[in-house]
């Protein structure tokens, strides 16, 4: 039996295997909370950006913008997710190095890749402790830190406007441990309790329409100080209307911060302050099926939740984690799917997936040129590690979008003149590629179209 074979029963067993953890974490959220998830619809989402958005979410990743020239990860990235955060490059000592000098010129490459791919952006983050310049650090008088922290939130949620649809205003500001106590920042310091709620007035001015968040870690558990201190800070907030829509948690999960069996009460409880929900930077230490379970119930806990919006991975792959040791994601070093994004993809009631189509080749696209009126697009094709004879894959257009030429292929159309399928029987060798083209009049939508599995025999 080949390599390729080997892996795609392996897969097969892995999904029945998870199929049964995902009932069994299901049965746990309706003992426990009363709640009935509907985990695993019957639909053919074989993406996880595509499964969660039939489950009216999003579904995430971090993203690291020197990794972007890497074809595998953006491959990945473009097939998978539809909603980008910048693991760094939006972060004050990136954005903003020295007092009054703003540098969006990595940062807008996350945005571009984002409007080019169709993607949401999460905005993360506008103030916290962390990867903050030390000229911000040692500022000791209240007024112009006052204004140091306007003119941040300000000048950079302006340069985004409109592009961002949800932003970590406030990040970690709450100590770890038993004390519930607000973080020693210089933000704390400086400005006292009021810093928080003056950043969320600061960033409502700035960006009406974007939804204004709250972003911690070890805030997954109920009863813990921290979870407590976040929810009272929270509920004060909302009932003296301070402008806060949401409230971020980052789930960042290990052995000493395990998921908790009732993670989607937590979540409920927050919901039901008023505010949405996010899993913001979500990965969980381990391997196998014990990884792929967590995976499942934390997916399982967002559905559980009307208020839960959508799930960011804090990554694409293993390999580039900020915590490559504990080999946290959904993709594996060589971006094979794990057991975990099975879990995931199930969850969310898609199948198949890993963007394997029958597992003997491949897709990925990417927008080529653009004019006033259309784009370009290419898809390659690579085959697996066997020779495959022909292949075939279809890119679904929305209306009123347009094909209007193709090149290195042969199309078909369905009736409604949206779906082309692009088939060829030449074949390709094993690992080897080919790309075919066309032209979209977008008509006024600029979404990328979407790409089905390839299929080869
Ligand atoms: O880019 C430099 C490189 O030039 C230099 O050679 C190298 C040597 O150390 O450092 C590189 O910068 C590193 C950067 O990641 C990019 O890789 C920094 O040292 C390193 O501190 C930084 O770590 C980031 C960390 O935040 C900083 O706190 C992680 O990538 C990033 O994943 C992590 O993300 C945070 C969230 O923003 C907030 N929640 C927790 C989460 C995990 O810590």
């Amino acid at each position: 039996m080949s390599t390729a074979h080997q892996r795609r029963s392996g897969l097969r067993r892995a999904g029945t295997r998870i199929r049964k953890v995902v009932a069994a974490v299901a049965v746990g959220a309706v003992t426990a909370g009363g709640l009935v998830a509907a985990a695993g619809t019957a639909s053919a989402q074989t993406t996880l950006g595509d499964a969660a958005a039939a489950q009216g979410r999003y579904f995430g990743t971090a993203v690291a913008v020197d990794r972007l020239g890497e074809p595998d990860y953006t491959a990945t990235l473009n097939r998978e997710f539809n909603s980008i955060t910048a693991e760094n490059s939006w972060k004050w000592e990136s954005l903003q190095p020295s007092p009054g000098y703003f540098d969006f010129s990595t940062a807008d490459r996350i945005a571009e890749h984002a409007r080019q791919q169709g993607m949401e952006l999460r905005g993360h983050t506008l103030v916290w402790h962390s990867q903050l310049p030390s000229w911000v650090e040692n500022i000791g008088s209240a007024d112009e830190l006052r204004a140091v922290m306007r003119n941040h939130i300000t000048t950079v949620m302006e340069h985004y406007k409109g592009q961002v649809r949800s932003w970590d205003v406030v990040n970690e500001a709450f100590e770890d441990g038993n004390s519930g106590a607000r973080r020693n920042s210089v933000f704390q310091r400086v400005l006292g309790d009021s810093w928080i709620e003056e950043a969320f007035w600061i960033a409502r001015e700035a960006d009406p329409n974007a939804t204004l968040c709250y972003n911690d870690y070890n805030t997954d558990a109920w009863n813990t100080a921290k979870t407590q201190a976040v929810y009272n800070m929270v509920a004060d907030f909302v009932s003296r209307g301070v402008p806060i829509d949401c409230v971020g948690f980052q789930a960042h999960f290990n052995s000493g911060n395990p998921v908790p069996e009732n993670y989607h009460i937590t979540l409920q409880n927050f919901a039901d302050l008023g505010v949405e929900v996010q899993l913001t930077e979500l990965d969980i230490a381990g391997s196998g099926a014990s990884q792929a379970e967590q995976y499942a119930g934390v997916t399982l806990a967002c559905l559980a939740v009307p208020q839960c919006t959508g799930i960011t991975v804090w990554g694409v792959t293993d390999k580039y984690s900020w915590r490559a040791e504990d080999t946290p994601l959904l993709f594996d070093g060589n971006y094979n799917p794990k057991q975990a994004y099975y879990a995931v993809l199930e969850t969310l009631g898609g199948s198949g997936g890993g963007g394997g189509g029958d597992g003997a080749c491949t897709v990925t696209y990417e927008e080529t040129e653009r004019w006033g009126d259309r784009f370009n697009g290419r898809v390659t094709v690579r085959a697996g590690d066997e020779a495959i004879s022909s292949w075939s894959t279809t890119v679904t257009v929305h209306p009123p979008q347009r094909i209007s030429a193709t090149w290195n292929g042969d199309p078909s159309w369905d009736a409604s003149g949206n779906v082309m399928t692009m088939r060829s029987n030449s074949g390709l060798p094993a690992g080897g590629q080919t790309s075919f083209g066309f032209t979209v009049m977008a008509n006024g939508n600029w979404t990328a179209p979407i790409l089905g599995s390839c299929v080869a025999s």
